[in-house]
């Protein structure tokens, strides 16, 4: 939920801002804004369009034309008023003087805004962030941290802020609190960023503030401060993705590309993982995984659907009680968390703000954390007890595909070394389970050189404006993921079902034409997935299944259409599975001409409650 970006160095600051934001413009692409100090006029110089980035790179000649060696810029995704170009940022103070880039919600900002409205402060946009510039001019009597100090103890919620004062043209002040941000050190300049990607051309040494914390930056270095305005000393760390991990390398889309790199991905997270027939995890202290009477698992969106399949394996695997939860309803549902419930908290971007709060509400209560993130050094991964990385590589498309699975791979994992270490399991059975994981990505390879054949399905389909996906058990969760995935990319209306469930209702949906998309990939459910498929069928809709090679010929005896995943133990079909459906939600976008990397509406991180 937006991005931001900062620089302050030797060379023309707006090619560098415009290049980083189009590397954070998944967080927000509404409308987007630079602010630079004018070297000629001595004065800000604030571009702002509404729209993608490309509109006003476009109108600055990517830069070009603005002389300043330093500035702030801003990718947005609307909160507080709606997309435009008064409410785009950088916001700017009545006078000029101050410019501000800003991720999070000012929760206070209405009684402020009233505040400097009686002392006559004239307002000019809708925005939360404004109160902010205001604000700081409000205090400003010549020195910038003092007085981004003097707000910091006024403004509630969630910020992180690029702050730019015309005074000052030597420094950039950054601060940061529940929204991510980091700081990048470079030669002879210094950085502000939503993430690493925006400024891993230039460097990839990197500070990750703490909330509460500021920092000054300017051209020799960076200083950082507490939330008492104390100077410390922040350790530096390394970040070791590649620049053309973060690129499209020849696909038309993010999405397609991270869809390909599945398999690659996989290796990456689970070759380290699996040594000498046993699972090695991270170093985790002997009695993490101990006595554990209670398992929570918290997300949202896709990671939620990743524990809901995380719930059927553990559960099965080591008989312990598990509960799967939304991370917006955790906090609110007076969870029941003490110091044996394990807490898995899953995220691809570790900055979500529901699943931060579920966190913290569930720290709170005496709970052991562990998360599954993907993204280093994010918020969720430093306020966990420990980590599981997916190591999938930045991920970019708004839909998730390659973090999901990865994700899914390492739960399945910690299930079965939960198994292991309870004694729930047989050799034979853990055994077999492990050879599973060292087979998939080959097997997930196998699916994606036929992806031929899901593209002639999407072409049968794309027309269809309402679908639904239906399955049992682990099924249903697949159902889940493949109906978001299809929705939030192509628009069609689209619901998930426990096929048990249609009866009790949305059956009198189903008519002559209705596409279904039945989930029968579970051997132990096949059956119980045929009479389904029947149910429907004989009320008109048109079927298209997934299976499993060795039910090819059955499903196809009654499905319309059926799409198939290489046998494969039940702990990886989920993974498996979920490869025809993104693939067939990509294909369906792409056939109605949609806007398949960035989604209406939406945005990849999402920063706000
Ligand atoms: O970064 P997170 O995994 O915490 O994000 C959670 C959801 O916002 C995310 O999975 C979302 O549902 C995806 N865009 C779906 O493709």
């Amino acid at each position: 939920m937006c991005g931001i970006v900062g620089y302050i160095g030797r060379e023309q600051a707006a090619p560098i801002l415009l290049e980083g934001l189009s590397r954070l413009e998944y967080r927000g692409y509404d409308s987007a804004g630079v602010a630079v100090f004018d070297s000629q006029t001595e004065a800000l110089a604030v571009h702002k369009a509404k729209g993608r980035l490309q509109v006003l790179s476009e109108r600055l000649h990517g830069g070009a034309d603005l002389d300043s060696t330093v500035g702030v810029g801003h990718t947005r995704w609307a909160t507080h008023g709606a997309p435009s170009d008064a409410n785009s940022h950088p916001q700017v103070s009545h006078s000029g003087k101050i410019a501000v880039v800003h991720n999070g919600i000012i929760e206070n900002y209405a009684e402020l805004k009233a505040f400097l409205m009686e002392q006559g402060v004239p307002f000019t946009s809708e925005t939360d962030t404004e109160v902010v510039a205001q604000l700081i001019e409000y205090f400003y009597q010549g020195d910038l941290l003092q007085a981004v100090g003097r707000v910091l103890r006024r403004i509630q919620g969630a910020y992180a802020l690029g702050i730019l004062c015309a005074d000052c043209p030597d420094q950039l002040v950054a601060v940061r609190k529940d929204s991510p941000l980091i700081l990048g050190l470079g030669e002879d300049c210094t950085f502000i960023a939503s993430d690493v990607t925006a400024i891993l051309r230039h460097t990839r040494r990197v500070y990750y503030m703490e909330d509460g914390e500021l920092a000054v930056l300017t051209r020799e270095g960076i200083q950082c401060f507490n939330h008492l305005m104390q100077p410390i000393e922040k350790e530096v760390a390394a970040v070791d993705w590649e620049i053309d991990a973060a690129e499209k390398g020849g696909y038309e889309h993010f999405m397609f590309k991270e869809i390909m790199e599945q398999p690659e991905a996989l290796r990456r997270c689970l070759s380290p993982r699996i040594r000498d027939g046993e699972i090695v995890l991270e170093d985790f202290p002997p009695d993490f995984l101990r006595d554990i009477s209670r398992i929570c698992i918290v997300a949202c969106g896709s990671s939620y659907h990743v524990g809901m399949v995380g719930k059927y394996h553990l559960e099965r695997l080591t008989r312990i009680p598990v509960e799967t939860s939304l991370g917006s309803e955790f906090r609110y549902m007076d969870p029941i968390v003490d110091q044996h419930t394990l807490v898995i908290v899953i995220s691809q971007s570790g900055e979500t703000l529901d699943t931060m709060a579920a966190l913290r509400e569930a720290r709170r209560l005496g709970g052991r954390i562990l998360s599954i993130v993907n993204v280093v050094g994010s918020s969720i991964a430093r306020e966990s007890d420990q980590v599981l990385y997916t190591w999938a590589g930045p991920e970019i498309a708004v839909a998730t595909t390659k973090a999901y699975t990865t994700q899914l791979a390492l739960l399945s994992l910690l299930a079965l070394k939960l198994a292991r270490a309870r004694g729930t399991l047989s050799d034979s059975e853990y055994h077999a389970s492990l050879d599973a994981f060292q087979a998939l990505p080959d097997k997930m390879e196998q699916i994606l050189s036929r992806r031929d054949d899901i593209q002639y399905f999407a072409s049968q389909y794309f027309n269809h404006n309402s679908i639904f996906f239906i399955g049992r058990n682990l099924d249903y969760a697949l159902g889940l993921e493949g109906s978001l995935k299809l929705k939030e990319i192509s628009y069609i209306h689209s619901e998930a079902y426990a096929s048990g469930e249609l009866k009790h209702g949305t059956i009198s949906l189903i008519e002559d034409g209705t596409l279904v998309v039945a989930l029968s990939t579970y051997e132990k459910l096949f059956a119980k997935a045929m009479s389904n498929v029947v149910e429907v069928k004989s009320r008109g809709a048109s079927v298209l299944a997934l299976t499993t090679e060795r039910r090819r010929e059955e499903m196809a005896r009654i499905a319309d259409a059926v799409m198939t995943i290489p046998d494969i133990h039940d702990l990886l079909l989920p993974c498996l599975g979920v490869v025809p459906l993104q693939l067939f939600a990509y294909y369906v976008a792409l056939m109605r001409g949609c806007d398949i990397d960035k989604p209406r509406n939406l945005a990849k991180s999402v920063t706000v409650e």
